[in-house]
C-alpha cells in the first residue's frame, strides 16, 4: 500500500480524536489542512515537535490551515501526554488541551490506509510505528504536499509553514518559488509559460538570467501582491 499520492483525494475517514469522533472532510471544511503523524506518545523527539506545533498554531490559523496530529496510541494516552507537551512549553499548570486534535489509531488502520508506517522502525512488541509524515491538503481535499521523515529525525515546523506559504501563493498565481524562497522574495515564471504570456501576465517585468546555453528559462518576477 503506497498511501495517498500528490493530486489524489485524501479519504473521508472516520477517527477517534482528543476532541471526540471526526469525519475528516467535515473537520477540514473548506480549509487547507496539515495532517502530521508521529511514532508514539511519551517519546522525546515527538514531545519537542508537538511543543513547537503548539507554539506555531496561531501562524497556521492565520493562513487558514487546520492542524491535526496522529499516532498509534489511544485518546487517553494522547490526553495524558498533552499535559507533558504543555509543561515542555513552560506552562506552570499544564492542562490536556492543545490547539489541535490528535487522532488515535491504535489498530494502525489509518496508518496503513495513508501509507504512514515505517517498516524499519518497530515498537517494543516488534510492530512498525508511524513515520513523521506531513501531509498538506488543499481546500479541494487533494494532497498538495507529502514529506516523510524517519522517527529519529525531528521535523522543522518553520519549513512546514514556508511550504504552506509557497503552496498557497502558487495555487493563486501562475508562479513558482525557487530554492530557499521566503515570503516577499522574488518568484519564478514557470517554464510552461511562453514569453508572450509572461510579459502580459507580469507587467511589472520579467528578468531572465543569461546562461551559457542561451536558453531563457531562469526567469524571475516580483512577488505577487
Ligand atoms: C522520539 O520521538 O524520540 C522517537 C520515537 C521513536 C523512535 C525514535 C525516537
Amino acid at each position: 500500500m503506497h498511501g495517498i499520492l500528490l493530486g489524489e483525494e485524501i479519504p473521508n475517514f472516520q477517527a477517534e480524536t482528543t476532541v471526540g469522533p471526526i469525519s475528516f472532510h467535515t473537520f477540514l471544511g473548506d480549509s487547507w489542512g496539515v495532517l502530521f503523524s508521529h511514532p508514539r506518545d511519551y517519546t522525546p523527539v515527538c514531545t519537542t515537535e508537538l511543543g513547537r506545533a503548539v507554539r506555531l498554531a496561531p501562524e497556521f490559523e492565520k493562513r487558514g490551515v487546520k492542524m491535526i496530529a496522529l499516532s498509534i496510541d489511544s485518546v487517553e494516552d494522547h490526553l495524558g501526554w498533552s499535559k507533558d507537551i504543555n509543561a515542555y512549553n513552560g506552562e506552570a499548570e499544564p492542562n490536556d488541551k492543545l490547539p489541535f486534535p490528535i487522532i488515535a489509531d491504535p489498530k494502525r488502520v489509518l496508518a496503513v490506509l495513508l501509507g504512514m508506517l515505517d517498516p524499519d522502525e518497530k515498537d517494543l512488541e516488534g510492530m512498525p510505528v508511524t513515520a513523521r509524515c506531513v501531509f498538506i491538503i488543499g481546500p479541494d481535499k487533494k494532497m498538495k504536499l507529502s514529506i516523510l521523515y524517519p522517527a529519529t529525525t525531528g521535523r522543522n515546523f518553520d519549513e512546514i509553514l514556508r511550504v504552506v506559504d509557497s503552496l498557497q501563493l502558487t495555487a493563486n498565481h501562475s508562479v513558482a518559488t525557487p530554492v530557499d524562497w521566503q515570503p516577499g522574495d522574488r518568484v519564478m515564471v514557470p517554464p510552461t509559460m511562453s514569453e508572450e504570456d509572461a510579459s502580459k501576465k507580469f507587467p511589472c517585468g520579467v528578468f531572465s538570467k543569461e546562461l551559457p546555453s542561451g536558453k531563457k528559462y531562469l526567469r524571475y518576477t516580483a512577488p505577487p501582491k
